[in-house]
């Protein structure tokens, strides 16, 4: 009798911590691709939430993701959804239960379909890549935010529709957190090409593509929830101005520049010069030059604010803040070193309000240039350079809006 009891008993326990791995391992946040150093940006949450949130709305959330019917932003309707390279050459974008799709047709007769798989930025303009085995092609149509339309991706032969563009790791480094390399899985048909885990794809630059593998960081904090000094990630406080400047320049100091290793794996306070060669043409620094993926970094340092001062990348930005278009927010960041009492004020002659000289600083001292790859008809996105300085072209059409608007 009293085996028979401690059997049953046994066979109530058995299932017990089995049950309890089972609530723990659907509990926690599912494990990292980058491996376990990394803890992803779900856990930052519990902690961090006002941070986390308000990143949700930025570019950089957004600078990749899975396609999905609600991020791609061309439009389906019928008529709105085709792009036509000649009378008989033609691409449309589709809608079904098994994803988006785009079908070239020649002829009336359709030829290639691929369906929207990753979808490449969401401010300016979209691109869209798809996958073929483990490989990633750019479709043949991309998106123009500024005229709401379906554009033949940048660079593209005008008179076909080209699907044979790899994605290689070099568009990923900076518009996603990861991606694992492995070989390629078709004939090396086409030259470039790479191929990836799929699943291993960490979309967006996420909170630890900018402050480094984080796990230890939360397992800290976790088990020591008094503990209200950070520990295990890097202080940016501690970095000094070129290394704050390449927590951003890893990305933003053009894509033109030379790869040594994929940047995945930089962190703050690494070597820029380990991971890409800066190439600095004088393409680069000139601001006639600028683009999406102009050198925002050599232009920021060839201006004499940033000669002059201490200033960097997060002096005017606030990385985990939209603060798109908000040009007098921005203004007021010039002002924190150019104030009126101080003797570096602007110098514009003439009589003018402070809220005009407030509501312009950037548009006249940091101009908006044309993009010549993000561009639908002749309206490319407009860019602004980071060289500030006098422009005294645009000083003129700023005064001749405002002259006409009557604005002061
Ligand atoms: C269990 C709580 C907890 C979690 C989870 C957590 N943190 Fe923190 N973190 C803290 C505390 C406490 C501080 C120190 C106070 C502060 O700055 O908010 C901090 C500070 C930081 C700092 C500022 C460092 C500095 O001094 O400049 C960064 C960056 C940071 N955390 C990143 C992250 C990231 C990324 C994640 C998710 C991968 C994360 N944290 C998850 C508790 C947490
Ligand atoms: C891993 C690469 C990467 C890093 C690191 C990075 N950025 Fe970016 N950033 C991007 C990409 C890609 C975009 C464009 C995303 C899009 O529009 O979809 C972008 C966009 C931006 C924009 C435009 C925002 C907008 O709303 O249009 C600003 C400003 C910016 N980054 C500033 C910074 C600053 C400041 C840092 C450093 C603190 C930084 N970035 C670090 C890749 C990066
Ligand atoms: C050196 C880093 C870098 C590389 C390499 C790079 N990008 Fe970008 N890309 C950026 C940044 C930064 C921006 C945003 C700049 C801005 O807002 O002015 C951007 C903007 C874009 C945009 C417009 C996004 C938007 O929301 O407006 C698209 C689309 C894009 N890139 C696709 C690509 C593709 C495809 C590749 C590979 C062929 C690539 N990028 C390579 C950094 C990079
Ligand atoms: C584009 C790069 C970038 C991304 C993405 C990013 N951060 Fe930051 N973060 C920074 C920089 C730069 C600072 C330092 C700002 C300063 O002190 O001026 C910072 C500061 C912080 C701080 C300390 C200061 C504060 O504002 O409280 C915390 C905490 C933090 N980040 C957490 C996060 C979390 C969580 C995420 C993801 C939801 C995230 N960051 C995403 C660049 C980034
Ligand atoms: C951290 C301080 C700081 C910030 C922020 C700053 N500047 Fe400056 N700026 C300076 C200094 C210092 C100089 C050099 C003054 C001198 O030469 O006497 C300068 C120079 C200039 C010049 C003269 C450039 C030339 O080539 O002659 C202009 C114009 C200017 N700043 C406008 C701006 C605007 C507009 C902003 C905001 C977008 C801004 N600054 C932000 C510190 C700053
Ligand atoms: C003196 C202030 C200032 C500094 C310093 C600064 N920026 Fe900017 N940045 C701006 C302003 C103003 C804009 C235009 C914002 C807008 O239109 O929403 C801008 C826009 C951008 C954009 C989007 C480009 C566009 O106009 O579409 C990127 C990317 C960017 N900054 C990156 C950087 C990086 C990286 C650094 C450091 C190397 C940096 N910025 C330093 C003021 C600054
Ligand atoms: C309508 C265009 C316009 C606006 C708006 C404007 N500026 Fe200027 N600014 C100029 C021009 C043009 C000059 C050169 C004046 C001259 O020397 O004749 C100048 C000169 C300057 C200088 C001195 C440059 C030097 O050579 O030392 C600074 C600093 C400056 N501006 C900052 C600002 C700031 C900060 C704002 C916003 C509060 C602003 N400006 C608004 C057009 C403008």
């Amino acid at each position: 009798m009293a085996r028979h009891k401690i059997l049953r008993f046994l066979i109530f326990l058995i299932p017990l911590p089995f049950l309890l791995t089972q609530c723990l391992t659907e509990s926690a946040p599912p494990p990292d691709p980058r491996g376990q150093l990394y803890a992803g940006p779900a856990s930052c949450v519990s902690c961090h939430k006002d941070i986390y949130q308000s990143y949700l709305h930025t570019a950089h959330f957004l600078a990749s993701s899975e396609a999905s019917d609600s991020l791609v932003k061309g439009s389906f309707r019928k008529g709105l959804n085709e792009f036509a390279f000649t009378p008989n050459t033609k691409v449309v974008m589709t809608k079904a239960d098994s994803g988006l799709y785009q079908t070239s047709y020649v002829n009336g007769k359709p030829e290639l379909t691929r369906r929207f798989d990753v979808i490449f930025g969401g401010v300016k303009g979209q691109t869209y890549a798809y996958w073929l085995a483990n490989e990633l092609f750019q479709l043949p149509i991309s998106y123009v935010a500024n005229k709401h339309s379906w554009i033949n991706s940048p660079g593209y032969d005008s008179t076909r529709a080209v699907f044979e563009r790899a994605v290689n790791t070099r568009c990923l480094d900076c518009h996603m957190s990861y991606a694992k390399q492995e070989a390629p899985e078709l004939p090396n048909f086409y030259s470039g090409v790479e191929g990836f885990e799929k699943n291993s794809l960490v979309f967006g630059v996420d909170c630890e593509r900018c402050h480094g593998p984080a796990a230890q960081h939360v397992k800290f904090h976790t088990d020591n929830p008094t503990e209200k000094k950070a520990k295990f990630i890097v202080p940016f406080s501690s970095l000094s101005r070129e290394q704050k400047i390449n927590m951003c320049a890893v990305c933003h100091s053009g894509s033109g520049s030379p790869i040594i290793k994929p940047t995945f794996g930089f962190k703050p306070g690494d070597t820029l010069s380990k991971f890409i060669a800066e190439n600095r043409t004088s393409a680069h620094i000139n601001y006639k030059f600028l683009d999406v993926h102009g050198n925002q970094k050599a232009l920021l340092e060839s201006s004499k604010c940033f000669i002059n001062s201490n200033l960097d990348c997060s002096t005017c930005h606030n990385a985990h803040v939209n603060d798109r278009d908000k040009l007098t927010l921005y203004a007021l960041k010039c002002m924190t070193c150019h104030s009126k009492r101080s003797h570096t004020y602007c110098t514009l002659t003439g009589k003018f309000t402070e809220t005009m000289l407030t509501n312009n600083c950037i548009s006249c001292h940091m101009p908006a240039f044309p993009s010549h790859t993000i561009v639908a008809g002749q309206q490319g996105a407009l860019v602004h350079t980071h060289h500030i300085g006098v422009y005294p072209e645009e000083t003129q059409k700023i005064l001749a809006y405002i002259k006409a608007k009557k604005a002061y």
